[in-house]
């Protein structure tokens, strides 16, 4: 079968002589897959009931001719104008009040009952026509949920939303224990006295903005399992995603990774960002974690500019195949593009696509081309898993949510930064991590990172506790284990739950000023003459330099945590910055600053040695990424030089090239290979493909 390859084909766009041309450049570009059908509701049901469907019929059966498989969207991400004239109560409002025209796309209330049954009558119609159909791959429900309608504020949503909140809560005197409403009288009688949290005077009750955030989520999701229901049961042999955002704060991934066939990610590098692989790697990582280590699908990307951020840098050459490889060497298994022909126009004229308006003879659609049939010559990837990681980073979507509530000790708190800034150094180090949920089963990890956990549950942190215990190693860092899930603080104040476990307290957070760092300095472990020892490396007894940190500080309390560094000046100098703490069979270590990169470096890779999570490839040069996918297909080493310069790389085992052009060295026990800036090795490990087919 192999890695799937193509783009969203939106013929509508094109009169139907095109069709033919792009069913021949598909073949050219060697396209596997397309997604079609997402904006063509307007087309597909013109007026109310009527529908049209011949044309995608010809669509469809044009595709299947040519060999190239149909991701099917339902449709319904752009109500068509009828829809929105007749029933104008579907327009989402913000929250200020203020209705949200059609004119765009994605202009429906997610909690309107008469958006969902015309879509869901809309699926219905499209399931049964084309369940049964040679091409049809897999289902796409809507597009990118919560994109830009992300919550409404409507009376519709707000009727929705104390249905949401008498199941959550049952009885208004719980609803007011957990939403803390004795402060500013905000006290309910009845949950009719309850709305959104429209914009007010003042800050907004923060555990009634959590909940609408957990609700609208909610709401999301009940449109995409409308839909999902209907293509379970007139389609139930075809699988069923959509394709989610992200670092996306409306759509929790973990939740809906649930009612996923398959995940599936929409990323748009930036190429003005050099850091853009990185936020790439974390974002695979966490799809690829999301269902297990299952392969997932990289839906949408650029083959080079988009249109949509303030200046748009195209993808120099090699950029767009070194990137694709990452997304395969990171799980995928399909690599999309947004869109397959530019359109002449609408807003999005200006966004690259396969066949731009310059035609193929381009630089785009040649590098588009070579990659697809790079990608088909290696078919034997599909299918193929990540290797196990050693490493965790917890990701949890309602702390997050939490975190970054306004009236904090610092707004300046963002989870993506916070998070990169965490996965970074595990990156850097070579090091393959999961990017996983707080309530995932951990014993098989050996370091487990916990970024700014703010909202900790009493089980979450038990779980945390009890992986400690049992010979875990655990970093966390500042401003964890603050308030339970209805915002509220933990008594006694942070850490809260996981003050044992941390084995200190925090008395006072003292947040750093915009630009303003503070000083750290490494307490020199306590070890015998000639430097530690294998048994005290093991043990944890790492150390740290010294160097500076900013955005956070705060008042550390040891409750028998020793420091490991401690602030060097400022109004905590002399006090703990970061701490270790031996706990059952296992440490953990806390980070009460954020520590700059350098440092943060030092520190994960002084955690990770005593944990003995080890990089996948020891002594590679900056910027080059490895990866390992194995199973039936064999066992595939990824090499991906995301690095400014050329990197000479020698492997301790012979490898062979799987892809034609990476030729390297090869003697009886070695590999060499000199991988140019962007450039790509897709290795295979002829000994594991032999014991395989053995
Ligand atoms: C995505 C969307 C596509 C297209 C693309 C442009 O958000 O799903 O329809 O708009 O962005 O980058
Ligand atoms: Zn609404």
């Amino acid at each position: 079968m192999g890695i799937h390859f193509g783009a969203d084909y939106n013929p509508e766009q094109w009169p139907e002589e095109v069709w033919e041309a792009d069913l021949r450049l598909m073949k050219q570009a060697h396209v596997t897959l397309v997604t079609a059908g997402i904006f063509s509701w307007a087309r597909a049901e013109p007026r109310p009931g009527a529908y049209d469907f011949d044309w995608f019929d010809r669509v469809m059966d044009g595709l299947g001719g040519a060999g190239v498989r149909v991701c099917l969207a339902t449709m319904t991400a752009s109500p068509p104008p009828w829809l929105t004239r007749a029933h104008p109560e579907v327009l989402p409002q913000g929250p200020d009040g203020q209705r949200r025209w059609p004119g765009g796309r994605q202009h429906y209330c997610p909690s309107s009952p008469v958006y969902r049954e015309h879509a869901v009558r809309l699926v219905k119609r499209l399931a049964a026509r084309y369940a049964g159909h040679p091409a049809l791959a897999l289902w796409h429900v809507g597009n990118e949920y919560g994109c830009h309608t992300r919550q409404c504020y409507c009376d519709v949503s707000a009727a929705d939303f104390r249905d949401w909140l008498r199941a959550r809560y049952g009885s208004v005197e719980r609803l007011n224990d957990a939403w803390s409403t004795a402060f500013w009288s905000q006290a309910y009688t009845d949950f009719e006295e309850v709305l959104p949290p429209r914009t007010a005077p003042t800050f907004p009750n923060p555990a009634q903005q959590l909940d609408y955030l957990r609700f609208s989520d909610d709401a999301l999701r009940r449109c995409y399992l409308a839909e999902r229901d209907v293509l379970a049961r007139l389609s139930p042999s075809v699988p069923v995603t959509t394709n989610l955002m992200p670092f996306h704060k409306p759509v929790d991934a973990f939740a809906w990774s649930r009612d996923m066939d398959m995940m599936a990610l929409d990323f748009y590098q930036d190429p003005f960002d050099p850091g853009t692989h990185l936020t790439a790697a974390y974002t695979f990582d966490l799809m690829r974690s999301a269902r297990g280590g299952q392969p997932w699908l990289l839906l949408e990307q650029a083959p080079g500019a988009v249109n949509w951020r303030s200046r748009n840098g195209p993808k120099p050459p090699g950029a767009m195949r070194l990137w694709s490889w990452q997304a395969v060497a990171q799980g995928a298994d399909a690599v999309l593009y947004f869109q397959w022909r530019q359109s002449r126009g609408g807003a999005e004229k200006f966004h690259s696509a396969v066949v731009p308006h310059a035609g193929t003879d381009t630089r785009i659609f040649r590098e588009v081309s070579e990659l697809g049939r790079e990608l088909a010559s290696v078919p034997e990837i599909a299918g193929t898993r990540v290797a196990r990681p050693t490493a965790a980073l917890v990701t949890d979507w309602d702390s997050w949510r939490a975190l970054e509530l306004d009236s904090h000790p610092s707004t300046a708190l963002r989870l993506p930064e916070l998070a990169l800034g965490h996965y970074r150094p595990l990156f850097e180090a070579g090091v393959a991590c999961d990017v996983v949920p707080p309530d995932r089963d951990l014993s098989g990890y050996r370091l487990v990172v916990v970024p700014n956990l703010y909202l900790l549950t009493e089980r979450a942190a038990e779980r945390l506790t009890a992986y400690v215990r049992g010979g875990g190693h655990l970093l966390v860092s500042f401003f964890s284990g603050v308030v339970d899930a209805c915002d509220r603080v933990h008594p006694g104040g942070c850490p809260g739950p996981l003050r044992s476990l941390l084995g200190l307290r925090v008395e006072e957070f003292w947040p750093l000023d915009e630009g303003a760092t503070v000083g750290v300095r490494g307490v020199a472990a306590v070890r015998r003459p000639g430097g530690p020892g294998r048994a005290e490396a093991a043990a944890g007894a790492w150390e740290l330099p010294s160097g500076t940190a900013d955005l956070w500080s705060e008042a550390i309390l040891l409750e028998g945590a020793e420091p490991v560094a401690r602030f060097a000046d400022g109004e905590l100098a002399g006090s703990p910055a970061v701490t270790r703490h031996g706990y059952g069979t296992g440490t953990v270590t806390y980070v009460g600053t954020r520590l700059e990169p350098a440092l943060m470096r030092a520190l994960m890779d002084g955690v990770r040695a005593a944990a003995g999570v080890r990089p996948v490839l020891a002594g590679l040069p900056e910027g080059v990424q490895a990866t390992v996918r194995e199973g039936d297909g064999g066992r595939f080493l990824f090499l991906l030089n995301h690095g400014a310069r050329a990197a000479d790389i020698t492997l301790p085992c012979p490898m062979a090239d799987a892809l034609a052009g990476a030729r390297g060295e090869r003697s009886e026990h070695t590999y060499r290979i000199a991988l140019p800036a962007r450039g790509v090795a897709v290795l295979k490990d002829p000994r594991r493909a032999v014991s395989a087919s053995g």
